[in-house]
């Protein structure tokens, strides 16, 4: 289709289809195209509740009269991406006879997508799949790139591999079912992107009332333009070797330690993101390596998404530098995204243990002192 937003890596092109009931409109297409014989839906039980039916909908009818839709569902939690719930899946595809013929619908978050990805990129060597993202975040980040995986005790995303989709499917109108935690959760993605790549989408955010946005706000814009920013930096940097895609996880070294101490249930991804983001902007102003004054401007950026966060958050500095610790002696180097100005990212590697120290326990008592 002309105009359409596409990703190029790895020698494949798939296209990131954005709009609102975008899934009945594309999945039809794709499935003439595809021709299975049964679709695997992945997702979470209360996904399949509320939207099973329309999305069995719009997948039956270009199914041959012997063809099925079968669901693999498991409990949401960012705990259940591990190897056994993909040895059930295997186990359960077994069962339905699913062939390589066949084809694999992620339907859910960030967690779905990882989990049915590397489901996908496994299962009898690999069968074809599409990214259907049902929240904010996935819808912007995790479903376009191919980034497939699951956790070990030890750590997140330890075994996986890069695997594209035949086409990431972004259908907005799905964000009207979800919780306004999860959207504001979703934007700090989105202001990633601001502060990495594009002011305007600065601009937007700043202007929405409170910092948030409106009642009925259309996301089919900001989408299309994260994911256009999103399928570049794929495109340059596929294999996140080059330094490039590394940019992404702006916020996140801060953010992660925060998530894996805070016991992933006390913090959404995107809010443990967002407070990582607020320490890199101080961190970039404290080092001097900031050619401009950063903090404000994330602060008004990003503090009204972490409105819903519990207060006082109970996790301390000790512990989350202790996940940090815990990451380097896996023979990772602790490495950050630092902004030396506005859309202008460069990498840290072990910046003085006392800055990085400085930078968590000042945060989290402001935090604490704003509540
Ligand atoms: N979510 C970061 C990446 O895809 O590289």
């Amino acid at each position: 289709m002309p105009g359409e937003l596409m990703v190029r890596a790895g020698g494949k092109e798939y296209p990131i289809l954005v709009g609102s009931g975008s899934y009945k409109e594309a999945l039809p297409e794709i499935l003439r195209r595809l021709g299975p014989d049964k679709v695997a839906v992945v997702s979470h039980p209360p996904l399949r509740e509320m939207h099973g039916k329309d999305l069995e909908e719009a997948l039956r009818d270009e199914l041959p009269r012997h063809g099925r839709v079968i669901w693999f569902t498991f409990p949401e939690g960012e705990e259940n991406k591990t190897l056994g719930t993909v040895t059930e899946g295997y186990r359960f595809l077994l069962r339905e006879s699913l062939t390589r013929e066949d084809m694999i619908l992620a339907f859910g978050g960030g967690v779905v997508g990882d989990l049915a990805g590397f489901l996908a990129a496994t299962y009898m060597r690999g069968v074809r799949y599409l990214q259907l993202p049902t929240t904010l975040m996935s819808m912007v980040d995790s479903s376009i790139g191919g980034k497939t995986g699951v956790d070990l005790p030890e750590g997140k995303n330890i075994v996986g591999c890069f695997y594209h989709p035949e086409a990431v499917i972004a259908d907005v109108s799905v964000l009207r079912t979800l919780p306004e935690r999860e959207v504001l959760s979703g934007l700090a993605e989105v202001a990633k992107y601001g502060f990495l790549y594009d002011t305007e989408i600065l601009r937007g955010m700043e202007g929405w009332p409170e910092g948030r946005p409106p009642e009925g706000y259309d996301f089919a814009p900001l989408v299309r333009r994260c994911a256009a920013h999103k399928a570049r930096v794929v495109g340059e940097d596929e294999m996140d070797l080059k330094g490039i895609r590394a940019f992404l996880n702006y916020g996140h070294t801060f953010g992660h330690a925060l998530e894996a101490a805070a016991g992933y249930r006390m913090l959404r991804h995107g809010e443990a993101v967002a407070l990582g983001m607020i320490m890199a902007s101080r961190m970039a102003e404290w080092s001097g390596r900031a050619r401009v004054p950063l903090v404000e401007r994330h602060l008004r950026v990003l503090l009204p998404l972490l409105r819903d966060i519990p207060r006082p958050l109970e996790v301390s500095a000790r512990d989350i530098l202790g996940f940090m610790e815990a990451d380097k002696k896996r023979g990772r180097s602790l490495r950050f995204v630092l902004l030396r100005e506005w859309q202008s990212p460069e990498l840290v590697e072990s910046p003085p243990p006392d800055l990085v120290w400085e930078t968590v326990e000042r945060t989290l008592k402001d935090l604490h002192a704003a509540r």
